[in-house]
């Protein structure tokens, strides 16, 4: 067993996130544009290699992995991956294996993944509108996400509910997930809309502060500060009168680099430090050209000993471009 990774900055890397492709049902306004162009998948590693790299950061310390995509479900016989990577939670190496969907195929596979071990999953929600909902993923269909929701639930897999806060279009919205969540027994994450990707139009319009959010929020529900961590970027508050938790991930109003813990890795083997730099180690080559793992090995080390401090992402009417080029649906956010 090799060292732990720690980075320049003494932070210890616990937390991969894994995009198993680029590819997503849905088209979500502030995050692709209508017509994407997605990876040949000629580019795309195997499932077997991609547990290869992953196991390889579990030998080194990570104990959480979470599957992202672009949606993870649509990627073709992905519960394979699954059902292999669930070897690290028998042994005890993985604390946990879990992922970030959009929740459309959930209904399929949400006993599955309970039998394989997974206990919560973090399914994207901006509107409990349906006609709203079909306009953001430009045409999703939320009766089958909730469809999807409620067999997790009857598996035994404790939801998360992601909402990107977005100006005008959902902001008159938020108080009633916080009800809706708190009936329904999940928590909620709010996000802050961030600039990955080019879209159609303009993120700034978009834009909205979690601490105005949350300000109002506070006009509504008693929210009490609580120390709960999950390990990932958000800060949580308790909803006294539902009982659930409210998160707030706040990365432009309210920076959280300094206790970051993961790195991110896409379908092509690609290693991301940080989800808003475009610095970036290949692993494929290593992985392919050297089946002992030691060039492997190596790779990994040298990346994470040039992880960045942070990103930096601005909000900037004035600049066009979004501060990185690449699509969150390339490293999984
Ligand atoms: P938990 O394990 O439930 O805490 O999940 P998580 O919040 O780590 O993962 P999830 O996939 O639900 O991500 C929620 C949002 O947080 C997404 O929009 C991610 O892009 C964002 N996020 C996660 N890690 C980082 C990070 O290091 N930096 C920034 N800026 N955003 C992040
Ligand atoms: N900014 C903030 N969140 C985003 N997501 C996708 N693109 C962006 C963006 N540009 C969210 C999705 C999902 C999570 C993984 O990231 O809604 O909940
Ligand atoms: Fe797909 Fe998620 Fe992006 Fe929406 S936010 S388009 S569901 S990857």
């Amino acid at each position: 067993k090799g060292e732990p990774l720690i980075d320049p900055f003494g932070r210890t890397i616990s937390y991969l996130r894994v995009s198993v492709t680029d590819r997503c049902d849905f088209r979500c306004v502030y995050c692709m544009s209508e017509n994407m162009t997605f990876l040949p998948k000629s580019e795309v590693l195997s499932l077997e290699e991609l547990d290869t790299l992953c196991s390889a950061f579990v030998a080194k310390g990570v104990r959480k992995l979470r599957i992202t995509g672009g949606e993870p479900l649509v990627r073709r016989d992905v519960m394979t991956l699954f059902r292999n990577l669930g070897r690290h939670l028998e042994s005890g190496a993985l604390e946990e294996l879990t992922l970030t969907s959009n929740g459309s195929q959930l209904h399929r596979f949400a006993d599955e993944l309970a039998a394989i071990g997974v206990r919560r999953v973090n399914v994207s929600i901006d509107t409990l509108d349906p006609e709203k909902f079909e306009r953001i993923t430009r045409w999703g269909k939320l009766d089958k996400v909730l469809r999807g929701l409620e067999a997790a639930q009857k598996a035994g897999l404790h939801v998360k509910i992601n909402t990107v806060a977005l100006k005008g279009i959902n902001e008159d919205e938020i108080s009633s997930m916080v009800d809706w969540c708190g009936r329904h027994g999940h928590d909620l994450c709010l996000i802050e809309t961030m600039p990955l990707g080019d879209i159609d139009g303009d993120r700034t319009d978009q834009y909205l502060p979690l601490s105005m959010v949350r300000a109002r929020l506070a006009q509504d529900w008693t929210l009490q500060d609580t120390d709960y961590k999950t390990g990932g970027p958000a800060r949580y508050t308790l909803v006294k009168e539902t009982g659930q938790r409210l998160g707030f991930i706040t990365p432009m109003t309210h920076n959280f680099c300094e206790s970051c813990n993961r790195v991110r890795l896409t379908c092509t083997g690609t290693l991301y430090m940080c989800l808003g730099q475009e610095d970036a180690a290949d692993l494929r080559a290593p992985l392919r050209a050297d089946p002992s793992g030691r060039a492997l090995d190596q790779a990994i080390d040298e990346a994470i000993g040039r992880k960045p401090k942070g990103h930096d992402f601005i909000i900037d009417r004035r600049r066009s471009a979004p501060a990185v080029g690449r699509h969150m649906s390339v490293t999984g956010g």
